[in-house]
This record gives structure tokens, sequence and C-alpha cells, in this order.
């Protein structure tokens, strides 16, 4: 399968890389160390159009297709995977979900200010006793007339203290399970809402991961997203989307992490000559590069089959369970040929090591998308 890219494509991908070369690059080692959320860049970022990229512009996005926004999530994450998560979540578990299932009012409201980077938004689904297991939901929305009364916790919730606008999962009644769940636009000002504990994380330490509190906050009827009952569908085709945009974030940490790897090769010399000579060298790089290649096939598919308005949630199952693979195992090697270099910070492969495990477990893990998979392939057939 050949993917030829538009000169728009091309023109969106080069302003990425432009942009993480010139904006991301520097500081990122110190944001890296210091948790710090990148608020200028990601500023930045919105007035270009990066944060919205699929939304309509009528709604303050910037009309484009979903393979210029995996081209620009791979770029950004080749130098910085914790402002390219902040981007994949506004964008694609936000906005998509607003603009295809919000109202119009709802849509003025907040999908404006969030497409053109204004805002950041949140997808709270994660609970401290529902990961995986999405549809048993604590969090509970009673039905008291004009408005809801929301009660419960958020955990894991990306962007949690930069944004301002929530979508938060919760049940409204038990026993119709799944089908009992319902999704709210929350706003940070809401009387009851608290930001909790930020977690201090492993990788992606620079994008700000909360707990979020949920205290008898009265949320308007008019904030409930679709229909009664229509939260977990809303969920879970958000989440198919999403999905291929944590899988170009794995693509670009993995070329990022090659790209260094190849540069270091080249430089670094042993037993009288560059180690990029050294067969055992040429063998780690082959296999990394062919890895690369694989998941950008499946990740560019994925998009492009989303693209083609066709059913997305096998190809995006694959393109991250694949990329979020071969993100860890490249940056390990990464790191190998780098050897004692490859274990501090300054030469860059270390972050990206620990920034790829994270995409096996958010956004559905590893297991959730074979589990996917299974389904798809064998039980619906
Ligand atoms: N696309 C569309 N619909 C889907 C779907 C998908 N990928 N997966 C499940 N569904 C639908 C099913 O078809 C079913 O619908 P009907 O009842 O209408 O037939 C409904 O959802 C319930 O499905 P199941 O009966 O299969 O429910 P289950 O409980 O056995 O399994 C699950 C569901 C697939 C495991 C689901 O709970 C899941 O995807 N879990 C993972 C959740 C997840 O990805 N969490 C990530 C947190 S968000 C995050 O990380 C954001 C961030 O900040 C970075």
């Amino acid at each position: 399968m050949e993917i030829r890219l538009s000169e728009e494509q091309v023109a969106v991908q080069q302003a990425a890389k432009d942009f993480a070369r010139h904006e991301l690059l520097p500081g990122v080692i110190e944001r890296d160390e210091a948790q710090q959320f990148a608020v200028g860049p990601v500023q930045a970022l919105g007035q270009l159009g990066f944060m919205g990229m699929m939304t309509d512009p009528s709604f303050g996005g910037s009309g484009m297709d979903t393979l210029s926004y995996v081209l620009a999530i791979e770029e950004i994450s080749k130098i910085d995977a914790s402002v390219a998560v902040c981007m994949s979540v506004n964008n694609s578990l936000v906005c998509w979900g607003l603009e295809k299932y919000g109202s119009e009012e709802q849509k003025k409201k907040y999908l404006t200010p969030l497409a053109s980077g204004e805002k950041i938004g949140a997808f709270c689904l994660s609970e401290p006793e529902a990961g995986s297991d999405a549809t048993s939901q604590h969090t509970i929305a009673e039905d008291k007339g004009d408005y809801y009364l929301l009660n419960g916790t958020k955990n894991w919730i990306t962007n949690g203290n930069s944004a301002s606008i929530y979508l938060v999962i919760a049940q409204t009644d038990k026993d119709k399970k799944h089908k009992g769940i319902n999704v709210f636009i929350v706003e940070r000002e809401m009387p009851g809402f608290t930001v909790g504990k930020k977690e201090n994380k492993m990788g992606i330490r620079s994008s700000d991961t909360h707990a979020l509190m949920f205290q008898d906050v009265r949320v308007p009827k008019a904030n409930r997203i679709g229909p009664d009952g229509f939260g977990f569908t809303f969920a879970m085709q958000t989440l198919n989307g999403g999905r291929i945009g944590i899988a170009a974030q794995a693509l670009g940490i993995a070329a990022g992490a090659y790209d260094l790897a190849l540069q270091y090769a080249r430089e670094r010399k042993a037993f009288g000559v560059p180690i990029i000579e050294h067969q055992a060298i040429q063998f780690k790089l082959a296999e990394m590069a062919t890895k690369i290649e694989a998941a950008r096939l499946l990740v560019y598919k994925a998009a492009t089959i989303k693209d083609a308005d066709q059913d997305y949630t096998q190809s995006a199952a694959m393109a991250k369970l694949y990329a979020s693979t071969i993100a860890m195992e490249v940056t390990t090697e990464a790191v190998q040929i780098h050897g004692g270099y490859g274990y501090v910070k300054e030469f860059h492969v270390e972050r990206f090591m620990r920034d790829a495990k994270i995409t096996q477990i958010y956004e559905g893990t590893s297991e959730i998308q074979k589990l996917v998979l299974a389904r798809e392939l064998f039980q619906k057939a």
C-alpha cells in the first residue's frame, strides 16, 4: 500500500517539524525533569492551528484530514511526547467528539475555544477502580430535572490541570450498565469541582496528569452530549480516533530515538572505526528502521481509513498495538546503541524510552487492543 502525501500534508508535516525543532527542543530536558507543562509552546501550537486540526473552520479549527493530524503528532513526538499527548487528547478525544456528537450550542460555546487553542480540554473516563473495565463507572450523575448532580473521582487525567473544559463520563442508571452511562461537559469554574493530586510519572513528565474530584457539581442538562445513555458509545467511538493519535505518538517516539541512534552510531568510534561500521550495530539499526516503517504504514492506513469514512476500529487498534510495542523495542535499542551515554539525560534517548512505555497503557492497554481486535476479527465475523 503506497500512501502519497499531498502538497498540503507535506507542508503540515514540515511546519510541525520546524516547530518541534525550534520551539520544543530547547528546554525539553528541563521540562521533563521539573515536570513542567509547556504553557508557551502549547499556546503557540494553538495559534498555528494544531489544537483543532480536524475541526471545521466554522468552529475555530483547521479543517484538515486525519492523515495531516497524524503527520503533525509524529513530528512533535520526535522531540517532545508530552506536548504531543496534550495535543492528541485535545484534538481527538475532546474536539472530535464534541464536533461529531455535540449540539450546535455546545459546539459554539465549547468547541470553538478548544479548537482555536484558546482553551484546553480533557477527557475523563478512567477512575480509581475503572481503567480497562470502563463500564464500571463509579462516578454518578443524578437526574435532578433541569440539571445533573455529579459526584465521583476521575484518575490519570491528561491535561488535568491545564484544561478548563472537561468531558466527564458518568453513570446515570446503574441497572442499565453501559447503556446507563452519559457524558457531560463540565467547566472548571463549576462549584464542587476540584483538581487533585498531580501524578509523579515515569515518562511524559511535562504532561500534567491529575486526579479530579466532583462533589455535588450541578451540571446543566444542556451540557449532556447526545441522547440519554449515549455516554459509553461516545467514549468508545472517541477512543477509536484517540488510539490513532497515540499510535502516531508512539511512531514519533520510535522515529525520534532511531534518528538519534543513527547519528550517534555515525559519530561514536570504537575499535578504531565509527560504531556504525560494526555489524552488531548495523543489524540493530536495520531492525529498528523496519519496525518503524511497518508501524508508519499501519498508522497512516488507520488515518486514511478514518478519512474515507470507513469503520476504523480494527485499524486503529492494530496501529496502536503495533506502534506502541515497537516504540518500546526501538527506544530500548537506541539506549543500547548509545551505551553509557544512553543512560544519561543529555542524550534524550533515556527520555524516549521512558515516554514510550505509556503508549502501551493509556487510551486502551495493549491487552485491550488485542481484545478489541479479537472481537473485530473473529467474533463479529
Ligand atoms: N468501538 C466502538 N464500540 C465499541 C468498542 C469500540 N472500540 N468497544 C466496545 N464497543 C461497544 C460494544 O460494541 C458494545 O456496544 P453494544 O452494547 O451497543 O453492542 C459496548 O461498547 C459494550 O461493549 P462490551 O460489551 O464489549 O463491553 P466490555 O465491558 O466487555 O468491554 C471494552 C469494553 C472494550 C473493554 C472497553 O471497556 C474498553 O475499551 N476499555 C478500555 C478503556 C480505555 O481505553 N481507557 C483509556 C482511558 S482514556 C485515556 O487514557 C485518555 C487520556 O487521558 C490519555
